[in-house]
């Protein structure tokens, strides 16, 4: 099997959650991607990158960029956490796509998490706050009745580590 790192960034606990569950499954090393910095990419044939979902935007995504040359040669993965359920495939397609740049043909992986309103800083706090102001006053339309929304009202955790099994199948099966 591949020697690999998984590298993560995440602000509320979920990401950092499935990264270890990952890397206990495929006995890897895992980073937050605050201290990739301290990653001998040179040691590893497959990395593994993942980060929680924000406005369609996977958090930390611009780590791909950034580390794409020394990438040559190596297997990246990609993966997204969110609150969208996993039975949402368009939405879950639309990250892909606002996130996977077209034909680099990295697999992308999605696991649904929640929202951790206790953990959350700053702008995404602020943010979140008006968010669902919003989905109270829209309680009766039908976007509300999405279960995404309707959801959003407290923090809750939906994560599940029999999620990643695509993932941990796919690195197994190369
Ligand atoms: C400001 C903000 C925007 C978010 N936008 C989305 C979104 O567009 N789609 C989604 O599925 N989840 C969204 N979420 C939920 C997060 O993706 C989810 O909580 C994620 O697992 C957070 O990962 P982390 O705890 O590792 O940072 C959003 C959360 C916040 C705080």
């Amino acid at each position: 099997m591949e020697k690999c790192v998984v590298i993560y960034k995440s602000k509320t606990g979920f990401t950092e959650k499935y990264a270890n569950w990952i890397g206990e499954e495929l006995q890897c090393e895992v980073y937050p991607v605050e201290n990739s910095n301290l990653v001998h990419l040179q040691d590893y044939n497959m990395v593994i990158f993942g980060g929680g979902v924000r406005a369609g935007k996977i958090d930390g995504v611009k780590f791909i960029d950034k580390f794409r040359n020394s990438f040559s040669g190596k297997k990246l993965i990609l993966f997204a956490t969110g609150a969208t359920p996993t039975n949402e495939i368009e939405a879950i397609e639309r990250v892909r796509s606002m996130n996977v740049p077209r034909n680099s043909g990295i697999p992308f992986f999605y696991f649904s998490s929640g929202f951790n309103y206790e953990k959350m800083k700053g702008l995404d706090k602020f943010f979140m706050s008006i968010a669902r102001g919003m989905m109270r006053r829209m309680k009766d339309n039908e976007d509300a009745q999405n279960s995404m929304v309707a959801d959003m009202k407290n923090s809750y955790d939906h994560s599940s580590r029999e999620y990643i099994k695509p993932l941990v199948d796919y690195v197994k099966s190369i």
